[in-house]
């Protein structure tokens, strides 16, 4: 007999469903002791069941994956954007864009990318001066985003790159400051909505007339000197493989979820730096240290910035997957179409998991402590079949911007840097990061 899954968010314990929808993080926070390794939150508008157990987690996504797909409210919510794009596209549709779009993330590609990094993040810190307090998120996404459309769409037109900036920022606008989950649908037209939808032709706008100019030139099997996203999609499209949708599907997801997410990572790692300057002094010396900064350069303490600030500000920090068959887990019966949330900001902030968890402490990555940490006690990019396809251009994407930026300045807190994050589709910060600049 399996027993009923304790649920939070029925009296008595109303006080909980009160916290989640003011405060979600804290909430997970606590969840995985107050709550148990499997809870249901049933409040109005919001019902699923919550694993916080990293063996579930894999469970789920790695390896009992076929009683588990992706949540459809969440391929319905990002669909009519993404379209058949890898983060929403499902079955074969999935499997042949992966085959489509890994190319563009062979590690020779990732190399080449690399010098890119560091050139956008040299133009970047042009614009910083001595004593000037500057917001690290703005310049956060500036950065990521410049740096997408140079690698993976060729971009180099600071126009085309403006252009595309301001539809992500109305595009990712919309999915905030919403409580999780957002649900008013898209044809109610209110100011975000309308704005969103400018956005998005905007975008298709400016996406179109990348691809027209890459049609054109002639170079679209090359990409100029070498093959990126863009041409290896357009060659695909030549055979007769993809069509134009699918083509825009997948360069809009690209773009969307490729700086986003990048830009949150950085920006909580330099937030976390300025408010920590024994860390970052430790970091200064590495980076300081070194002759010249390649791609290649070892950078131990760097990434273990990066993993530290990737444990404890998570930029994706729910997954939402449902359930296509009943599952027993940890005793209890989860039936079919259950929606069910893995947590990583409830997982990466567990003593369960992690000694003083909500400290920020890169040393703690040692590589005993890393053997000894169960696979899915960390899981910033997901896992399995559908992990994050940019991971490991992500993973150097942030240890060469940070340690491009801090070969170059100190970045040091003020009274009012704060990391706020929102309880959006991502931890997003609130507000401004505001941190000052040293040279
Ligand atoms: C720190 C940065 C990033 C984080 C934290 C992150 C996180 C994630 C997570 C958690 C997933 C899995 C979602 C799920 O299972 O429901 C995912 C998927 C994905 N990510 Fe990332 N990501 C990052 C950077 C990137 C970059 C740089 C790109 C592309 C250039 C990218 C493209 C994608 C795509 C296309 C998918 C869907 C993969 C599939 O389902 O096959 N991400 N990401």
């Amino acid at each position: 007999m399996s027993e009923t899954i304790p649920t939070v968010g029925r009296v008595p314990v109303l006080g909980s469903a009160l916290e989640i929808g003011r405060d979600p993080f804290r909430f997970l926070e606590g969840a995985p002791e107050e709550y148990g390794p499997v809870f249901r939150v049933s409040i109005p508008g919001l019902s699923f069941v919550c694993y916080t157990d990293a063996e579930l987690v894999e469970r789920v996504l790695a390896g009992k994956s076929d009683r588990y797909r992706k949540d459809p409210r969440e391929i319905d919510l990002l669909g009519d954007l993404l379209g058949d794009g890898l983060l929403t596209a499902r079955g074969d549709d999935w499997e042949r864009g992966r085959e489509h779009v890994q190319p563009a993330f062979y590690p020779g590609r990732l190399r080449e990318y690399g010098e890119d990094m560091l050139d956008r993040t040299a133009e970047e810190l042009e614009r910083w001066d001595d004593g000037e307090v500057i917001d690290a998120h703005g310049a956060a996404t500036r950065l990521t985003l410049s740096i997408v459309a140079t690698t993976m769409f060729g971009v180099d037109d600071v126009a085309e790159t403006d252009a595309i900036a301001a539809a992500a920022d109305a595009i990712t606008s919309r999915f905030e400051p919403s409580r999780v989950p957002m649900e008013i649908p898209l044809w109610v037209p209110t100011p975000a909505n309308r704005r969103y939808r400018n956005a998005t032709d905007e975008l298709d706008d400016v996406i179109g007339s990348i691809l027209r100019r890459r049609r054109t030139s002639g170079d679209e099997l090359n990409g100029g000197d070498s093959s990126d996203l863009c041409s290896a999609l357009l060659s695909a499209g030549e055979s007769g493989t993809l069509s134009d949708d699918e083509i825009r599907d997948h360069l809009v997801t690209m773009l969307l979820a490729g700086h986003e997410t990048t830009a949150i990572a950085l920006t909580y790692a330099l937030g976390l730096l300025a408010t920590h300057p024994d860390e970052r002094e430790r970091v200064l010396e590495e980076v300081r240290a070194v002759d010249e900064l390649t791609p290649q350069t070892n950078l131990p303490r760097t990434d273990r910035v990066v993993r530290e600030s990737l444990r404890l500000y998570p930029p994706t920090y729910m997954l939402f997957r449902q359930t296509t068959k009943p599952d027993t887990v940890s005793g209890y019966e989860v039936p079919a179409g259950t929606r069910v949330v893995l947590s990583q900001w409830a997982i990466h902030r567990s003593d369960r998991y992690y000694d003083d968890p909500l400290a920020f402490r890169p040393g703690r990555w040692t590589s005993e402590m890393r053997e000894s940490l169960p696979e899915y006690a960390y899981f910033p990019f997901g896992g399995g079949a559908r992990q994050c396809i940019g991971r490991r251009f992500a993973l150097l994407e942030l240890r060469l911007v940070l340690a491009r930026i801090l070969r170059s300045v100190r970045l040091e807190a003020t009274p009012e840097t704060e990391l706020s994050p929102t309880p959006a589709l991502t931890s997003r910060p609130e507000g401004p990061v505001w941190v000052r600049v040293r040279r």
